[in-house]
C-alpha cells in the first residue's frame, strides 16, 4: 500500500512511518516544520511539507495514497481559552476533512486519544464509554479539544469516509521530539521531588504505532481501538524512572489541593512575566479523575503487541540522552 503519515516528525507519527516500512507499505511522510526531519534521519520514504492548515498543500500530501494516516494534531497550550482552543481544532479538522471526503482514500486511521473515553468510578473505561460531543460534564482543556474534533471526524465518517479512530493512551518511546507526554519522564529523570496522586494508563509508542498500521489492515472502517497497556500511577512511574537513572524517587505525594494551590501561584507569575506557567492549572487539572482504561477488546481484535514499560522508559531515556535533552 501506498501510505501517507500526517505529521510525520511528531513522537507517534514517526513510529507509524517505521510501523508501514516494518510491513512493507510504501511511505510519503509529511512534516510541516523541517528542524525537525531528524526524526526520520535516513529512511526509504518521501518525505514532503504540508501544513494542515493550507488544503491545497494537504490535497497534494494525499495525492495517491490508498492509506492517510492523520497524526499530526493541534495540541491547545495550556493558557488557551477554552472556545477559542475548540474552535480552532474544529477548524483544522474541517479543512483536512473537506480534502479528504473529495480524494476518498481507501482508509483514513485518525489518532485520537484515551483522553476522549470517560473516566469511570468503579471500573477501568473501554471504547463503549467515549464521550459524547457537547460534553454533558467538565473535562480538562486538552480533552474537550479532542472530544470536539474526534466528533468532527466522525461527521465525516456519517458522509461515507472509511475512517477508523484509534485511542492511544500516555506514550512513551523514543523519537519524542515535541516532548508532550516525554515531558513527564524528563521531569521525573531531572529529580522532580514530589508526585501527584495520578493515575492514567501508558503505552510505548512502538506499539502504538505497530497498532495504527492494525487498525488500517485489520480493523473495521467506522471503529474505534484503545491503544493501551498498563493502569500505572505517577509514583509507580517515578519509581520505575528512579530505578532506570540510578536516583533516589520523589517521597512525596502532592495533595490535590495543594497542587492547584501551587498552579495558581505560578499561574500569577507567569501573567506576570509573559511566559508559560511552570506548572500550569489546566496540567494539574488533568490528574483530578483516574484515568485507567481496559485496552483488551482492541488487543486481541487487532492482535497488538505488547512492549513492558520498563523497556519503554528505557529506550525514551536513552533517545533522549542521545539528543541532548537529558544528561546521561
Ligand atoms: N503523545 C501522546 O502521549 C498521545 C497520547 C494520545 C493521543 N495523542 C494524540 O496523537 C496525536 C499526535 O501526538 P504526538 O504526541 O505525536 O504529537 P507531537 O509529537 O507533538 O507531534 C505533532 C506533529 O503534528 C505536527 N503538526 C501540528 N500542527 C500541524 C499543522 N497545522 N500542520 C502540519 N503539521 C502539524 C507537528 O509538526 P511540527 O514539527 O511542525 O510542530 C508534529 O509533527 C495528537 O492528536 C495527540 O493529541 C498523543
Amino acid at each position: 500500500m501506498r501510505a501517507v503519515v500526517l505529521g510525520a516528525t511528531g513522537h507517534i507519527g514517526a513510529h507509524v512511518v517505521r510501523a508501514l516500512l516494518e510491513s512493507g507499505h510504501t511511505v510519503r511522510a509529511t512534516y510541516r516544520n523541517p528542524a525537525y526531519r531528524f526524526v526520520l534521519e535516513g529512511l526509504p520514504i518521501e518525505q514532503r511539507q504540508a501544513d494542515l492548515d493550507d488544503p491545497a498543500a494537504v490535497r497534494r500530501a494525499v495525492d495517491g495514497c490508498a492509506w492517510v494516516f492523520h497524526c499530526a494534531a493541534y495540541y491547545p497550550k495550556f493558557t488557551e481559552r477554552r472556545d477559542q482552543a475548540v474552535e480552532r481544532g474544529l477548524a483544522q479538522i474541517a479543512r483536512v476533512y473537506e480534502v479528504l471526503a473529495e480524494a476518498r482514500p481507501e482508509r483514513v486511521v485518525y489518532t485520537s486519544s484515551a483522553a476522549t473515553i470517560t473516566p469511570q468510578r468503579d471500573r477501568p473505561s473501554t471504547e463503549a464509554d467515549r464521550e459524547p460531543w457537547p460534553l454533558t460534564h467538565w473535562r480538562p482543556l486538552y480533552a474537550t479539544v479532542k472530544v470536539a474534533m474526534e466528533h468532527a471526524v466522525l461527521h465525516y465518517a456519517d458522509r461515507g469516509l472509511a475512517v477508523t479512530t484509534v485511542h492511544p493512551s500516555l506514550c512513551l518511546g523514543e523519537y519524542d521530539a515535541h516532548p508532550f507526554s516525554g515531558r513527564l519522564l524528563l521531569l521525573l529523570a531531572r529529580g522532580l521531588p514530589v508526585y501527584l496522586e495520578h493515575h492514567f494508563n501508558a503505552v510505548y509508542t512502538g506499539d502504538v504505532g505497530v497498532g495504527h498500521v492494525l487498525a488500517a489492515e485489520r480493523g473495521a472502517p467506522g471503529a474505534h481501538y484503545l491503544l493501551a497497556d498498563r493502569n500505572v500511577s505517577m509514583r509507580v512511574l517515578a519509581e520505575l524512572v528512579a530505578r532506570q537513572r540510578g536516583m533516589r524517587p520523589p517521597r512525596w505525594a502532592l495533595p490535590y489541593p495543594v497542587a492547584l494551590a501551587a498552579a495558581a501561584a505560578t499561574e500569577a507569575v507567569a501573567a506576570v512575566t509573559g511566559r508559560e506557567p511552570l506548572l500550569p492549572l489546566r496540567a494539574v487539572q488533568m490528574t483530578r479523575h483516574r484515568q485507567w482504561v481496559d485496552g483488551s477488546r482492541s488487543r486481541h481484535a487487532l492482535g497488538l503487541p505488547h512492549t513492558p514499560l520498563e523497556d519503554a522508559i528505557q529506550r525514551a531515556m536513552r533517545w533522549f540522552e542521545a539528543h541532548g535533552y537529558l544528561k546521561s
